[in-house]
C-alpha cells in the first residue's frame, strides 16, 4: 500500500496538526501514546509547531471534565507542543461536519494522522481533515500498516482469530473476516450476541461454518473450563494468531482465568501473533507479555477493520486528497 508518508510531507517551521488517539490513561507508559514518539521527535527536529488533537471516551458531544485531555498536556511538555481539548465535547467530530473541520483546520497548515487506533472512524478529524490540509501518516501509522498486512498477505496457516471484549461492533468483522480465516474463537461478552444457543455447549455452528463459540459461566462474565481447553488446543496448531479482546470481565480477578489461560496459550505458541486494542493491551500489560508479540497494535476495532477490509476510511480519506 502507497501511503504519503512525514517524510514526504514539509512540516519545517510549519503548523502541524497531529491526530493522536488519546483514548488511554494519561501515563507516559501506554503504548498509545509512546507509539507517537518517533513522529513527536521527527517534528520537534523539524522546528514544527506542533498542536496534538484526539479524542478520549464517548463523552456524546458534551463537555465531561473526567474525559478532559488536560492531564495529558504534561505528557508532552518535553516536545513543545499543544494539547487541544477531548474533540468529542463537540458535536461535529462525529458527526463529521464540515464547519468544525473547518475550525481545526484552520489551527493548522498540514495535517498528520497518527491515530490508526481512530481510523475507523468517518469522523471531522480523521476524514474531514485530509481534504482541507496537505496531509500525511506519521510513521507508527505507516508500520502498522506494513505489520498488520502480513496477516492477510500469504500467513501461515491455520491462520486463527480470538476475538473477545465487549464491543457491539465485533460480530460484524467476525462476519467479514470469515473470508480469510480457517477458524475464528469467540468469547468474552460476544458468545451473547449469537444467541442463548451458544451457551448450552460448545460447538462449530455448522459442520464447515468458521466460528467457535465458548460457553459462557453461569453468571456470563468468563468463559467455562471447556471452553477454555478447546481454545487452548486450536491455539496450539494454528499458524497465524490475531488476538483481540478478553475472553471474560479480567478486571475482576474471579473472572481472569478464561483470558489469562487464552493470553498466554497464544504467548507460548509458535505461531505469528498479533494483538491489539485496549483491553487487550492492559492484559499484555498486566500480565508482562507485551515481548511475546510479533507485532502489538495500538488498534482494537480499527486493527480488525484494517484485516477485514484491507482499508480504512482514514486511510481513503488521505489517499483521496493526494490523488
Ligand atoms: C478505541 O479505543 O478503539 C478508539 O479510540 C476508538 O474509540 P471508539 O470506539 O469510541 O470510536
Amino acid at each position: 500500500m502507497d501511503l504519503p508518508k512525514l517524510t514526504d510531507l514539509d512540516v519545517s517551521g510549519k503548523r502541524v496538526l497531529l491526530r493522536l488517539d488519546l483514548d488511554c490513561d494519561p501515563d507516559p507508559n501506554e503504548l498509545r501514546i509512546k507509539a507517537s514518539e518517533e513522529t513527536l521527535n521527527f517534528l520537534k527536529e523539524k522546528g514544527a509547531q506542533t498542536m496534538i488533537l484526539s479524542h478520549r471516551g464517548r463523552p456524546g458531544g458534551k463537555v465531561d471534565e473526567s474525559l478532559s485531555l488536560k492531564p495529558f498536556q504534561s505528557i508532552f511538555d518535553k516536545w513543545g507542543v499543544r494539547v487541544y481539548e477531548n474533540l468529542r465535547f463537540d458535536p461535529g467530530e462525529e458527526s463529521n461536519d464540515l464547519e468544525f473541520a473547518k475550525k481545526l483546520a484552520s489551527m493548522g497548515d498540514v495535517y498528520v494522522n497518527e491515530a490508526f487506533a481512530s481510523s475507523h472512524r468517518d469522523h471531522a478529524s480523521i476524514v474531514g481533515l485530509p481534504k482541507l490540509l496537505p496531509s500525511a501518516f506519521g510513521f507508527r501509522f505507516v508500520s502498522e500498516i506494513e505489520n498488520l498486512s502480513k496477516v492477510f498477505e500469504n500467513p501461515k496457516r491455520p491462520l486463527l482469530f480470538v476475538i473477545g471484549g465487549s464491543k457491539k461492533d465485533k460480530p460484524k468483522y467476525i462476519e467479514f473476516l470469515k473470508s480469510m480465516a480457517d477458524l475464528i474463537l469467540i468469547g468474552g461478552k460476544l458468545p451473547e450476541y449469537y444467541g442463548d444457543s451458544a451457551l448450552e455447549s460448545i460447538r462449530l455452528q455448522k459442520k464447515d461454518e468458521k466460528l467457535l463459540i465458548g460457553n459462557l459461566v453461569q453468571d456470563k462474565e468468563d468463559i467455562t473450563l471447556n471452553s477454555i481447553e478447546v481454545f487452548e488446543k486450536e491455539v496450539k496448531s494454528a499458524g497465524t494468531i490475531v488476538l483481540a479482546g478478553p475472553m471474560g470481565k479480567y478486571e475482576n480477578p474471579g473472572h481472569m482465568q478464561g483470558t489469562e489461560r487464552i493470553f498466554k496459550a497464544v504467548s507460548n505458541s509458535t505461531a505469528f501473533r498479533i494483538t491489539g486494542g485496549g483491553d487487550s493491551l492492559v492484559v499484555i500489560a498486566k500480565l508482562n507479555l507485551i515481548d511475546k508479540f510479533d507485532w502489538v497494535s495500538v488498534g482494537g476495532g480499527a486493527m480488525l477493520e484494517f484485516l477485514s477490509k484491507k482499508t480504512l476510511p482514514g486511510i481513503e480519506a488521505l489517499q483521496k486528497q493526494t490523488n
